[in-house]
């Protein structure tokens, strides 16, 4: 089963990192239009799949040619997330993942996400269950630890995660406590690599082509994961694969690259949740258009719910943009 996720990563060692109201259907084709590959889902709580929500079923549909995509479900109940797991699966994603990274409060007080670093024994029997309930591979997304520990679980944890017969562990270098402060410490994934012989993948402050390749280089692992920088930045995909080529750098994104980019989200957002919802949720993305573009439009793409008057801010804005590159958001 590891062998699936290591063949994947081999593909493209470049993964679309899960993120909520953010890395959805039409987000992960923007991505995979500029260079990703595998992509995974927002994650889904076991109960919402369970109870076969709206919520769930959008996030869970994928597209024929939305693959590779992993399935990623979260939830503290271990017979919930078994059962979640099996429907889940019945969607035919490429694989299956467990979140146990979430730290925030409200998901990881309650021993959902993170929360399962403070219950190392219960997480293993929980993956363990998982795995043997489903046929596709199971992989985990995981903290170094709760923390502040001298010494990581994270190590322990993927020798006993990959004993549970989890096919692969992505490792967000940072503990559940550190929230996003501090820096994430990628020699953590070296190191859990170098127990197991799952694949292993990098995660955490991962900026721009080169922090993948720097990434990669100083730990070994088989993937890097992408999340924030994503989402300002999708050309990082295609910029990242380039020079793990051995390529020449690809230029950076001009003006009328990111209006382009943004206007086909707002029109995929649109087509997937109607005029008025799909121009609103597509502001999320607004870091796309890069610092001076974003400052200079904000006030009146945020003015507005109307797609014909938002598509009229993006075409005036187009008709000035130089085809120079752009100025890339930090
Ligand atoms: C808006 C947002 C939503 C996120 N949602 C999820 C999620 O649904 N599942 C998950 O495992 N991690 C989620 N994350 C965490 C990211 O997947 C990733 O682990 C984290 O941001 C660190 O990577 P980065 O430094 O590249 O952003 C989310 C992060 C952000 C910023």
């Amino acid at each position: 089963m590891a062998a699936v996720v290591a063949d994947l990563l081999a593909t493209c060692p470049v993964v679309l990192a899960p993120m909520e109201d953010v890395t959805d259907a039409p987000y992960r084709a923007l991505c995979r239009s500029l260079g990703a590959h595998l992509c995974v889902t927002e994650f889904i709580a076991a109960e919402q799949m369970i109870a076969n929500s709206r919520l769930a079923r959008k996030r869970a549909a994928l597209a024929q040619d939305d693959r590779p995509t992993a399935i990623q479900i979260y939830g503290a109940d271990p017979d919930a997330l078994v059962r979640a797991a099996a429907l889940a699966e019945a969607k035919e994603p490429t694989y299956l993942d467990i979140n146990c990274g979430c730290w925030v409060p409200r998901i990881a007080g309650r021993g959902a996400g993170a929360g399962w670093l403070r219950r190392p024994e219960a997480m293993i029997e929980m993956a363990r269950r998982i795995v043997a309930a489903v046929a596709l591979p199971v992989t985990v997304k995981t903290r170094i630890g709760w923390g502040p520990e001298s010494d990581m679980p994270i190590i322990d944890l993927a020798r006993r995660l990959e004993d549970a017969g989890v096919s692969g562990l992505t490792v967000h270098c940072r503990t559940a406590q550190m929230g996003y402060t501090g820096r994430a410490d990628w020699q953590w994934a070296r190191r859990a690599r170098e127990v197991v012989s799952i694949p292993v993948v990098v995660n955490g402050d991962i900026a721009c082509a080169e922090d993948v390749v720097r990434a990669l280089t100083d730990t070994g692992c088989a993937g890097a994961m992408i999340g924030r920088a994503a989402l300002e930045d999708p050309w990082i995909f295609g910029e990242a694969r380039a020079l793990l080529a051995g390529q020449p750098a690809l230029p950076r994104p001009t003006d009328a690259d990111r209006l382009a980019v943004f206007r086909r989200v707002m029109l995929d957002n649109v087509a997937e949740r109607g005029a008025q919802r799909g121009v609103t949720c597509t502001r999320r993305h607004v870091g796309i258009l890069g610092a001076h573009l974003r400052e200079r439009l904000r006030p009146a793409l945020f003015a507005t719910t109307e797609l014909t008057a938002t598509l009229d801010i993006l075409d005036r804005a187009a008709e000035h943009a130089s085809a120079a590159p752009g100025i890339v958001a930090a």
